[in-house]
């Protein structure tokens, strides 16, 4: 491993979007890269950490030195994080469908039998929020990140309290911005007593920001 900041640190992060199922071949999904949580996983194992990264469905190559854990739904994300915690530091980037099909149907829909004109929808689980209310076990430091696309930072600092993350990444994805699926990101983090505007970068560069930000973090204890 590399010697860094992060030396001696578990960090675990999900990236990407989830594909929910809605036949053997159909799925909803959203249109996240991966590129900005692959960004990140690789900037905190440039600084000696140890990192699991949890992936949804994405065409990108595993960041060296990174375990990768490949999943599709929510459920599995879930499942994923759980299984890779204890860890010092958990990272949300990923983009989770808050719902999903209410059924799976096993066989392909065929418009010839009626096909399907509307799909039910029930809620997924909250990765963020469950780790960030851990009884025994929550990481020390939980960052979510905040899509969003009008009021950014007023939305994004009321989904930190009601998630109870302790740093929030707000991200204007606004038609036109590069956010998602692009290699730019312009974000500002949400640390309650230190708040970062920062201009528009590179994902890699926001990725090595963060990992400072977050050895300076837990240098602090
Ligand atoms: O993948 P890229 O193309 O590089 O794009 C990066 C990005 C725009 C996807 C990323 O920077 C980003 O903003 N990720 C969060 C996307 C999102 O789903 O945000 P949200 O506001 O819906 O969710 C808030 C937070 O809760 C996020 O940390 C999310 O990971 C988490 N969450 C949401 C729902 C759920 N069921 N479980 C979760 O953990």
């Amino acid at each position: 491993a590399p010697q860094g900041r992060l030396s001696g640190r578990k960090v675990v992060i999900t990236a990407g979007p989830t594909h929910e199922p809605v036949d053997p071949v159909r799925f909803v999904g959203n249109r996240s890269s991966g590129k900005q949580g692959y960004a990140i996983a690789a900037a905190c194992r440039n600084e000696g950490a140890d990192v699991t990264l949890i992936s949804g469905p994405v065409s990108l190559p595993a960041p060296s030195g990174c375990d990768v854990i490949h999943v599709q739904t929510a459920r599995e994300m879930m499942a994923a994080t759980e299984q890779a915690l204890p860890a010092d530091v958990f990272i949300a980037c990923a983009a989770v469908a808050d719902y999903r099909p209410a059924v799976e149907t096993p066989h392909k829909v065929k418009k010839e039998r009626g096909g399907l004109t509307a799909i039910d929808l029930i809620e997924n689980p909250d990765i963020l929020a469950t780790i960030s209310q851990l009884d025994v076990g929550r990481p020390q430091l939980v960052v979510g990140f905040a899509a969003e696309t009008d009021d950014v930072l007023g939305h994004a600092e009321t989904k930190r309290a009601r998630k109870k993350c302790d740093w929030i990444v707000a991200n204007d994805v606004s038609p036109g911005t590069p956010s998602m699926g692009g290699d730019k990101n312009e974000v500002t983090i949400i640390t309650g007593d230190d708040d970062e505007s920062l201009p528009m970068m590179a994902k890699d560069m926001l990725g090595a920001h963060l990992a400072r930000r977050i050895a300076d973090k837990l240098d602090q204890g």
